[in-house]
């Protein structure tokens, strides 16, 4: 599974990817907002940092804006993936966008039948919002084992992006699902190396080498 980072913070990109377990990163215009930050520099400067798939989200809602802004973005890099709204006017622009080799990230998506419908004009990944959905009191990751079935029984070659994911749990239950990426803020990526019996286990080895005679 594919790890993504879920900002537009350069600082947080930079440290997670000498980890050396970052693969991609997605952000979004409300990212964005936060850092307060000129946009196509903010993009720039992720892509210096990594060689992987970086979703930039369009903001326009009509599918020849989004077509224009998307053509746009997917210049600035040839990791730039187009994030694209789940709508009929996004779905028409995904269409223009992925029939002339853009990879498209369609977003925003809530259910399986969007789900289906963005595998159908071509997107290259789909981004369902897990989180979001268990917000309201939706089990959000029902809809990824649902995505997966239908991609599956179709053969669709959309992947599966889970986002707005909120704890580790999350992140186990993608992987467990087989999910084909997981995108997380920075505060769930640097939980996943941790363990309390980890850091207890490497203090006793330490505390118990320092023992040993010195010579
Ligand atoms: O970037 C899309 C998604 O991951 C947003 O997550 O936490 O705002 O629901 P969240």
């Amino acid at each position: 599974m594919k790890l993504f980072l879920d900002t537009a913070n350069v600082e947080e990109i930079r440290a997670a990817a000498e980890w050396g377990i970052l693969d991609g990163v997605t952000t979004n215009p409300s990212l964005v907002a936060k850092e307060g930050r000129d946009f196509m520099e903010v993009l720039r400067e992720i892509t210096a940092i990594v060689d992987g798939p970086i979703s930039a989200e369009v903001v326009s809602t009509k599918a020849s804006d989004m077509v224009t802004e998307g053509r746009k973005l997917a210049k600035v890099h040839k990791n730039i993936y187009v994030k694209v709204p789940m709508t009929t006017e996004g779905l028409k622009a995904t269409k223009i966008l992925s029939g002339e080799g853009t990879r498209v990230n369609m977003t925003l998506v809530f259910s399986s039948l969007q789900a289906l419908l963005a595998a159908k004009v071509g997107a290259a990944y789909v981004s369902p919002f897990i989180g979001r959905l268990d917000d309201i009191g939706q089990t959000g990751m029902e809809i990824i084992e649902e995505i997966s079935t239908i991609y599956q029984n179709y053969s669709f070659k959309t992947e599966i992006l889970v986002a707005s994911i909120r704890h580790p749990i999350h992140v186990k239950e993608a992987a467990l699902l087989g999910a084909d990426i997981a995108t997380m803020p920075f505060s769930v990526l640097e939980k996943l190396p941790r363990h309390s019996l980890t850091d207890i286990g490497l203090d006793r080895f330490l505390k118990d080498w320092a023992k040993l005679p010195k010579k």
